[in-house]
């Protein structure tokens, strides 16, 4: 049996896909690239926003072509199949499966049981432990950088958010057992982790978060150490510390703001005001002009009035943020925040995400041409120059490198070169082999 995962949404999402790799590979499928080749597809799928769904959907709507065509069995997993459940198999009836995001372990069984031709298969079951998957099994996706879940599931309550439903209440990786993981990991290869959770900084595995970080830090052999995502109340003094001292932390930092407006805050349910947020990266003392900020925007959360969104674009320029990712609100199912009124024209809802969005790549480019003329390690992404000739990697604040090299030149994949900046854009970096 053939399989083909595709991968929505974010790198919870991602590492998700690379367990479920694993466990299909532990039964003996063999992964393949594309649908066509494969006798089972999982859409692995993320429903953040009504966009996200809608890709899946349509990803479905292909799909039920291709099975009229020849035989595939269709199994729908992540975020979406949590949300849904049994009504995705009303909206979609040729989907064979669907697996929950807390029932990961149970995708072989899912799959015997649609093999011994059962219709309508489903286990989205919220199991205690999935979040205490077995590292061995996970089949990592080529990439220089892995991956590690210390934490599943958000405890906050925000008012527009699905994720909560979709992901559970937080649990916890033990300390002991990342730390094994990374240990391992770091002995097959990798020098780069990244530590995943909805909420990494709520981490309570047995120590906290700041501790975690220095305790990950000291494995032999590991370069760089970075984390996502943070959520601003849960940052504490004592991880700033971490932060700006540990040379194996990076020194970069997503911390998300979504409005610069205490009263949209309010309504959102962030639990910290504009003064409170900024207080927090205070935190990072001087230490901050060392780092690297980004941050996440919602523009046209229901009663944004024109003052609000123009306190989030001073707020934008206050911090000076190197990058941010921005949205327009979308409702989502049974969140609290379907019962504000939504009356604002989508026209004023979209030309504020332009303005706020050109606003970024000016302070963007900005904080790129600081980098011109540096030195800066670099890591390799990538196991040959891309067909414009450059190799892609990244700095250890996260930007892209398009690295000049000389023809025929083989550079080693996943490790650390020095490069030159020599060019600087909004999007990346362009430099050359020192
Ligand atoms: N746990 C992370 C957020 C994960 S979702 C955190 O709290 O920071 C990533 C981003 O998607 C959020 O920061 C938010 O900006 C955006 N987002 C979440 N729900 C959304 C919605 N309903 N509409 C638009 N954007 C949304
Ligand atoms: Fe969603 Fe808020 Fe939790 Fe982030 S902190 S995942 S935005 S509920
Ligand atoms: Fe999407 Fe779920 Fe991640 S909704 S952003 S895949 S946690």
């Amino acid at each position: 049996m053939k399989f083909h995962v595709q991968t929505w949404g974010c790198q919870m999402n991602d590492h998700d896909g690379e367990k479920l790799s694993g466990l299909l590979s532990a039964e003996g499928f063999e992964a393949v690239d594309s649908v066509d080749e494969a006798d089972l597809v999982l859409l692995n799928t993320c429903s953040i926003r009504e966009k996200a769904v809608h890709k899946v959907y349509s990803e479905l709507g292909r799909l039920r072509e291709e099975k009229q065509r020849r035989p595939l069995m269709v199994g729908v997993t992540g975020c979406l199949a949590q949300q849904e459940k049994a009504a995705l198999f009303k909206r979609a009836p040729h989907v064979d499966f669907v697996l929950g995001t807390m029932a990961l372990k149970q995708l072989p069984r899912l799959v015997a049981e649609v093999q011994a031709g059962k219709a309508r298969v489903m286990d989205t079951t919220e199991y205690p432990d999935n979040h205490l998957f077995p590292p061995t099994v996970t089949r990592r996706r080529d990439t220089a950088k892995a991956l590690v879940t210390i934490t599943e599931g958000c405890n906050h309550a925000c008012t527009y958010c699905i994720v909560p439903t979709t992901r559970g209440t937080e649990r916890h990786r033990p300390c002991e057992d990342v730390l094994a993981e990374v240990r391992s990991l770091v002995a097959g290869g990798y020098r780069e982790v990244e530590l995943l959770g909805q909420n990494v900084n709520s981490y309570a595995g047995g120590c906290t978060f700041g501790d975690l970080l220095e305790r990950v830090s000291e494995v032999e052999g590991l370069e760089w150490l970075r984390f996502t995502t943070s959520h601003p109340m849960n940052f504490t003094k004592e991880l700033a510390r971490v932060l700006v001292t540990n040379p194996k932390v990076v020194p970069f930092l997503h911390l998300p703001l979504q409005s610069g407006s205490d009263k949209v805050l309010k309504r959102m349910l962030r639990e910290y005001t504009v003064a409170e947020y900024l207080e927090r990266l205070g935190y990072l003392g001087e230490g901050r002009s060392r780092m690297t900020l980004s941050t996440d925007f919602i523009v046209g959360f229901p009663g944004e009035t024109d003052e609000d969104f123009e306190d989030t674009l001073r707020v934008l320029d206050e911090v000076a943020f190197d990058g941010s990712f921005s949205f327009i609100y979308s409702p989502r199912p049974g969140t609290p925040a379907l019962r504000l009124k939504d009356d604002l024209p989508m026209a004023t809802k979209s030309e504020r995400l332009r303005r706020l969005q050109r606003r970024q790549a000016v302070l963007t480019q900005a904080s790129n041409e600081r980098f011109l003329g540096r030195e800066i390690p670099v890591r390799i992404e990538t196991h040959g120059p891309t067909e414009h000739g450059w190799w892609l990697a990244h700095s250890s604040e996260w930007k892209t490198i398009h690295l000049a090299v000389g023809p025929g030149r083989e550079l080693p994949f996943g490790e650390l070169v020095q490069a030159r900046i020599t060019q600087a854009s909004p999007h990346f970096l362009g430099a050359e082999l020192v």
